[in-house]
């Protein structure tokens, strides 16, 4: 691959997902799109670098921009998130909704499922002090791909294996053939989307928690900024936003808090979101 190329695709990747690709990622590039390039029989990179330069194939650019995701997600991933979520959130959100008896959560890229599909199964769990309540988990991501899989909740034996606890399995997952099938009672709990985090959420209306994990890392500076300044304006001041382990809100925005002793969870920042922070910190 010429460096014009990879310049022409890494702008394209950089204005339509947000991706930050160096140049010591031209080979990933190449090994990610030569499977593209064969999708649409193109004969070789060259010439899918043109039909990408020509820009009039607008599935053609989607496919290009999702084959540059990285879709890795496993159930209850680094469990501590989850574990706060069940212990901290979770009650804060039933003394403080008591009104509304309404709690939505948004899964902000979702991947294949497991995030929202570990919430629905810790909300399940909690089902008898829940009861009366209306619950929304909202799964979104840009992967057209991924969408369809978290969708059909069929997962195979190595992504069941992956942090979901045994008990857990036994009980709402089925085996398929190779496969496990989530139940219909947690599968209907998560309704999946596509939503690119470029775009303005505010549609989505509010959200009591948000988990947008594992997909910062991918972005730049001034695109996580905007990012986290539109998720915070969906958040009443008492939300929560959950990032991932190797991610942070420090010298981005001003908006979140660390909730102290929480690593990866975050209040709004401000009178409520402090008290609330010294509350389940
Ligand atoms: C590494 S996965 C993280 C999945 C899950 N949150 C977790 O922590 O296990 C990152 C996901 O972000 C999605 N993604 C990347 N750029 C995006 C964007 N601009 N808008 C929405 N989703 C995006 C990818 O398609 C991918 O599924």
């Amino acid at each position: 691959m010429n460096v014009n190329d990879f310049e022409m695709i890494a702008r394209l990747l950089k204005e339509r997902s947000g991706l930050l690709l160096g140049q010591d990622k031209a080979y990933l590039l190449e090994s990610r799109l030569n499977p593209v390039a064969r999708q649409y029989n193109f004969k070789g990179f060259d010439e899918l670098a043109q039909a990408i330069r020509l820009g009039k194939d607008e599935n053609l650019l989607a496919d290009v921009t999702e084959a540059m995701t990285t879709n890795e997600s496993f159930f209850f991933r680094d469990s501590k998130p989850f574990d706060q979520f069940r212990d901290l959130v979770l009650p804060h959100l039933l003394e403080h909704r008591g009104s509304r008896k309404s709690i939505k959560v948004w899964c902000a890229a979702c991947s294949s499922g497991q995030e929202p599909y570990s919430l629905a199964m810790i909300l399940k769990e909690n089902e008898a002090r829940l009861a009366g309540w209306k619950i929304e988990i909202l799964a979104t991501d840009i992967s057209r791909e991924m969408l369809v899989k978290g969708k059909e909740g069929r997962y195979s034996q190595f992504e069941v294996q992956r942090g979901l606890p045994i008990n857990l399995m036994v009980k709402y997952f089925k085996q398929d053939g190779d496969r496990w099938q989530i139940e219909d009672a947690i599968r209907r709990m998560v309704t999946f989307k596509p939503f690119n985090l470029l775009d303005d959420p505010s549609a989505i209306g509010r959200c009591d928690v948000v988990f947008c994990r594992n997909v910062l890392i991918y972005l730049d500076q001034t695109t996580k900024a905007k990012v986290l300044a539109r998720i915070a304006k969906l958040m009443p001041p008492d939300g929560f936003l959950y990032l991932g382990g190797a991610e942070t809100v420090l010298g981005i925005s001003d908006d979140f808090k660390l909730i102290p002793g929480h690593r990866g969870v975050y209040g709004l920042a401000g009178d409520v979101g402090d008290a609330m922070a010294t509350a389940v910190g």
